[in-house]
């Protein structure tokens, strides 16, 4: 009933379950493992910045390595238009799936106006959409945070944006950048999302166990889910 077959644009993955982006974490052989003893329906690799890519830097390049784990989405960051559009020609070439990353809350990533950043600059964030999709031979999705803080809540806002921007999926942490890993993710902006946009919804966010995936499926309606934190303790059986 929860597990199907999603599609997110030409690729058709197995199933909607899938392993979060986590750098320092979803390596090759983490991907591998996981892959074996869990399953998921689509792996995706750690972010990687956009600027090292145009300059060919060779630790990024070598993050870009895969191996018998297909269908795998690989993420870029990035907050430069023309760089973000080079990064994405290279990477789609690689990979089954691009993602674009503006949920990242880390100082390092924000201060240079990267990742969850974004969400306070939509036009900017429009503009990397449409041009990522444009250069990108590979459906395009984008995972988001569900805003910057509680005064600046754009969940709904950049849904709609990436689905007119031409992007085949959205993930939804529902979280604000603010708020990092403190709390507890709000199910609900996952909810508003998936009501707002006709492309497929991935709800992230606390999915510790079998009763929190079948919670975000319930309550949110959404089309797939993907698991982070809890991929590190022990695989899951839905
Ligand atoms: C160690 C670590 C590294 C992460 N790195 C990334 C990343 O590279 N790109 C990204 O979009 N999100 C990253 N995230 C966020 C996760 O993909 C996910 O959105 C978040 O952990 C919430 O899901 P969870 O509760 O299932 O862990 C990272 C999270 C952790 C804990």
């Amino acid at each position: 009933m929860y597990l199907k077959k999603l599609k997110i644009g030409n690729v058709e993955l197995e199933n909607n379950i899938i392993l979060a982006p986590m750098a320092g974490v979803t390596d090759l052989p983490f991907r591998l493992i996981t892959k074996k003893y869990g399953n998921p329906g689509l792996v995706c690799n750690e972010m990687v910045s956009s600027k090292a890519i145009c300059y060919k830097d060779e630790k990024t390049l070598k993050m870009l390595e895969s191996k018998n784990e297909h269908p795998i989405s690989m993420q870029i960051f990035g907050s430069e238009v023309e760089s973000m559009g080079i990064a994405a020609e290279f990477v789609s070439k690689i990979t089954d799936i691009l993602d674009v990353n503006m949920g990242c809350p880390a100082p390092k990533v924000v201060k240079n106006g990267d990742g969850s950043k974004l969400l306070l600059n939509l036009e900017l964030a429009k503009k990397i959409l449409e041009e990522v999709v444009k250069k990108s031979t590979k459906p395009v999705t984008l995972k988001i945070r569900k805003g910057w803080d509680n005064e600046h809540i754009v969940s709904k806002e950049i849904a709609k944006i990436a689905e007119e921007a031409g992007i085949s999926a959205i993930v939804v942490h529902g979280r604000t950048r603010n708020e990092f890993y403190t709390g507890k993710s709000d199910i609900s902006a996952v909810r508003e999302v998936k009501e707002s946009v006709n492309i497929p919804v991935i709800g992230n966010g606390d999915i510790l166990c079998e009763e929190d995936a079948k919670k975000m499926f319930d309550e949110t309606g959404c089309d797939g889910i993907m698991i982070g934190r809890a991929s590190l303790r022990k695989s899951m059986d839905i």
